[in-house]
């Protein structure tokens, strides 16, 4: 084995990384990346990759290419872990294997604590029991089954921590009180990790965090409007309002272009996450557009790789671009925001984005961002000042800016 690929010196130097970023902030969380092999539980990948800070190693591919399992980056890992504030002694659900996790988990919470983890794949299922046996964690539970019908009997649980893309959120009632669970949470195309803590009927969100996951599967999927444009090179999607027309929107998106620019300008590198969070409190058309890493044309210039904001229509949309702008103090590359329209209704949307852009910049971008908090379906919630409310089945996602 060359010295690059040495598991342990990798592993040492991951765990140096994620306290340089602050994702490792605990003591106790750092050890548990010191000791548990990740390399065992991701045999599929080089120790190299394995242990890059950044990156998933995919473990599971369906039909069409698209990963269904993987264990997770390290430096989202450890987030989820430190929002979690496990003990020693905590009992934990992990919803979504692969036994890594599991193995991170076990290691705080120690022999006075338990581990549980559920997976809907058996061949998830079948490989995280034998990794946790071989590298030393025999004691966690692993359960084969979908999240949505997780029996009552399994809890409570002072954390739990769901590792796979939640629309809705279906767990509450198995966590103690004054518990945290750790959830990637997908609302009108966005998806933020956030850290719900149980008050009694109601779970208070904390420290919402970009991510992404796999979606659920089972019960719990969730499937947004999906409109693939130009061969599968563009993708608009949402979650809700009338019926897209896939055909309209391919004409728009190859029809002429509004083009208008807001004035409001950004520094490279510099998080701008609030800005789609705005708009999708102010605006119902609110969705996403991707555009495929393959996609060679100049068909669309998006802002961001994942999640760009857009509005969208049954027969068009707008979405957020950028121009280059004059150096910052700094000396560091600048860009000014603008808006690309398509189609009929293309001119309307860019300039209401324009509006709404200037209105977050003004208002709202040297905010912290809005609360979440999530109740029962059942539950009678006022509607926010500034907000929205997102009705899913289980539950209702109340975002608010104050
Ligand atoms: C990102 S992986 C989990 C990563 C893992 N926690 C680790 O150690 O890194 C997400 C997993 O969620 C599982 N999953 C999807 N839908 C599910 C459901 N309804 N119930 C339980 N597991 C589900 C997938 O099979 C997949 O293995």
């Amino acid at each position: 084995m060359s010295p690059a690929e040495c598991p342990e010196r990798l592993r040492a130097e991951m765990v140096t990384e994620l306290r340089a970023r602050g994702a490792l902030r605990s003591p106790e969380v750092a050890a548990a990346f010191a000791a548990v092999p990740r390399e065992k539980f991701a045999p599929e990948a080089s120790a190299s990759a394995a242990y890059s800070a950044n990156d998933t190693v995919v473990t599971k591919r369906n039909a069409d290419g698209k990963a269904t399992s993987s264990i997770s980056a390290p430096w989202l890992q450890a987030e989820m872990l430190e929002a979690a504030r496990l003990r020693r002694g905590s009992r934990v659900l992990e919803i979504g294997s692969g036994g890594y996790n599991a193995a991170l988990a076990t290691e705080i919470v120690g022999p006075e604590g338990a581990v549980v983890t559920v997976d809907i794949d058996p061949f998830v299922t079948d490989r995280a029991t034998r990794f946790l046996a071989e590298t030393g964690y025999p004691q966690v539970k692993v359960v084969l089954g979908d999240a949505e019908h997780a029996a009552d009997e399994l809890g409570p649980f002072d954390a739990i921590l769901v590792t796979v893309g939640a629309w809705d959120c279906p767990w509450g009632h198995l966590l103690a009180p004054g518990g945290r669970m750790v959830v990637p949470l997908r609302f009108c195309g966005l998806t933020r990790s956030i850290t719900f803590v149980r008050d009694g009927e109601r779970f208070v969100g904390l420290d919402p965090a970009v991510c992404g996951f796999v979606p659920m599967q089972g019960a719990g999927e969730h499937r947004e409007q999906v409109a693939s444009l130009a061969g599968g090179g563009v993708t608009l999607t949402i979650d809700t309002g009338p019926v897209l027309d896939v055909e309209a929107l391919e004409r728009a998106l190859t029809g002429e272009r509004t083009e208008l620019w807001t004035g409001v300008e950004v520094d490279a590198g510099v998080p701008f996450d609030t800005l789609g969070l705005w708009l999708a409190t102010v605006e119902d058309t609110f969705g996403v557009i991707w555009q495929s890493p393959d996609q060679e044309d100049d068909l669309v210039k998006l802002v961001l790789r994942w999640f760009n904001p857009a509005l969208i229509t049954p027969d068009g949309f707008a979405y957020l671009t950028y121009r280059e702008a004059p150096q910052g103090e700094a000396g560091g590359r600048r860009y000014e925001f603008g808006v690309h329209g398509h189609g009929p209704s293309g001119e309307d949307l860019a300039q209401r984005f324009v509006a709404q852009v200037k209105t977050w910049d003004r208002d709202w971008r040297r905010h912290p961002g809005p609360d979440f908090t999530l109740y029962p379906k059942h539950a009678v919630v006022a509607d926010p000042a500034i907000g929205r409310i997102f009705p899913k089945r289980h539950t209702q996602l109340v975002m608010s800016w104050t």
